[in-house]
């Protein structure tokens, strides 16, 4: 029998923080004890989800809902998620919602009933790294438009406007953004709407973080501002204090479907054709939603302290400098010193100093000089870190 190849469209897809996670594995192995910086996973730093959304969860399984569920999701959940979409000002009818495995699936969804082969997507560069692997399994275009590291991260508008060509169906924002931890403005919303308003295109707007905010931002939902733009907002219970990835529960919300019914049907169609997301998990939804909400100022005050930890330290060490996020668990520093690529760095860094990050260019950035760094594990994580990190930089750049 001759050999069996994947298909072509397998090409492109990569996802460099798992990737990355098989390398130091083969370190593990060897003997040697890892500091995982790589994985925006709270549940394994210790972050516990909310005790009552737990419950609710198990008091579904145990009262026997482990049937298959209806494919846009349970109504008790759709109708918790419409009603606190719209408590942050996005219209949106609990009939267009979808409830999903994850934000993740919310994503494959929405680009697959979007975009056909050839066409584009505008995505933010750098920018977590679904969006591109999905757009190139469906052997679409990902445009990279530019973030900015001088401007706080932010998306630069006239890169946006210079990369719309007819054949662009969507851009994705993502707001608080993974990697850089940048919370977008109002004004440069304001911006991008009115670009995709001009250009007939999707907005997909990711605000799976859109709890976990610092220094008092404030996150302001796209579809609460788009007036007559069609947007789709995704969230789900993985991040946002709820600290349950493992459940793979996500959602999207259509707003001003008015324009984009024929899409939401589709991407409605494509929901049905995968029969439904995880079933007793989504009885846990409302509980999640509606129940006391205590537990994110919590985890916000505990994020900024390690977010100061680790970029207040970073930013002493020569050789290394950082934009303080705003939001999310990310941070995404600069090497200041010539790398031969970031890649390269961060697999050395991993051999040597026994950390592992995620280099810029996992997430599309388009310099070598950058990589994410988690803030999630606890402070002395995070101070061996910059330990290991100020002796790397000292004897290879220093000449020491
Ligand atoms: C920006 C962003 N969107 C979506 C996801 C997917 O999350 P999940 O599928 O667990 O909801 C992640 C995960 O890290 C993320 O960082």
């Amino acid at each position: 029998m001759k050999n069996i190849v994947p298909a072509r469209r397998t090409e492109n897809v990569t996802y460099a923080i798992r990737d990355l996670a098989v390398k130091a594995g083969e370190y593990e192995r060897a003997g040697h004890k890892i500091d995982y910086l790589n994985i925006g996973d709270p549940a394994i730093f210790g972050f516990r989800p909310p005790e009552h959304v737990v419950d609710a969860a198990v008091k579904a399984m145990r009262e026997g809902k482990n049937h298959y569920v209806d494919s846009m999701g349970i109504k008790e959940a759709r109708d918790a998620i419409a009603k606190e979409a719209g408590s942050r000002g996005i219209k949106c009818d609990p009939d267009h919602v979808i409830v999903t495995a994850g934000g993740s699936e919310a994503i494959d969804l929405a680009l697959t009933a979007l975009v056909d082969r050839g066409q584009k997507i505008l995505l933010p560069m750098p920018g977590y790294s679904l969006y591109p692997a999905v757009v190139n399994k469906l052997e679409a275009e990902p445009v990279g438009y530019k973030t900015v590291e001088a401007n706080g991260w932010q998306p630069d508008i006239a890169d946006i406007k210079r990369k719309v060509t007819p054949d662009t169906r969507g851009i994705i924002v993502n707001n608080p953004n993974n990697p850089t931890g940048a919370v977008y403005s109002p004004e440069t919303l304001k911006q991008i709407i009115g670009i995709a308003r001009e250009n007939n295109m999707v907005i997909l707007t990711d605000e799976v973080y859109h709890k976990i905010l610092f220094d008092g931002a404030e996150h302001v939902p796209v579809a609460s501002i788009a007036e007559d733009t069609p947007v789709v907002t995704l969230g789900g219970l993985s991040k946002n204090g709820w600290s349950l990835p493992g459940w793979r529960i996500g959602w999207m919300t259509f707003s001003n479907s008015g324009v984009m019914d024929e899409y939401r049907e589709a991407t409605a169609k494509l929901a049905r054709a995968r029969i439904c997301a995880p079933g007793p998990f989504q009885y846990a939804i409302k509980a999640a939603l509606e129940g006391t909400q205590d537990h994110i100022p919590e985890m916000n005050g505990e994020l900024q302290k390690r977010r100061d930890i680790f970029v207040d330290g970073i930013n002493r060490i020569p050789g290394f400098s950082c934009v303080k996020p705003e939001g999310a668990f990310y941070a995404f520093p600069k090497v200041e010193f010539p790398v031969a690529d970031d890649k390269a760095f961060v697999l050395d860094v991993l051999d040597k100093e026994h950390t592992l990050f995620v280099h810029g260019t996992g997430f599309g950035h388009d310099d070598t000089q950058h990589f994410r760094a988690v803030l999630l594990p606890q402070p002395e994580v995070l101070e061996r870190t910059l330990v290991r990190l100020e002796d790397y930089s000292r004897k290879l750049y220093a000449g020491e």
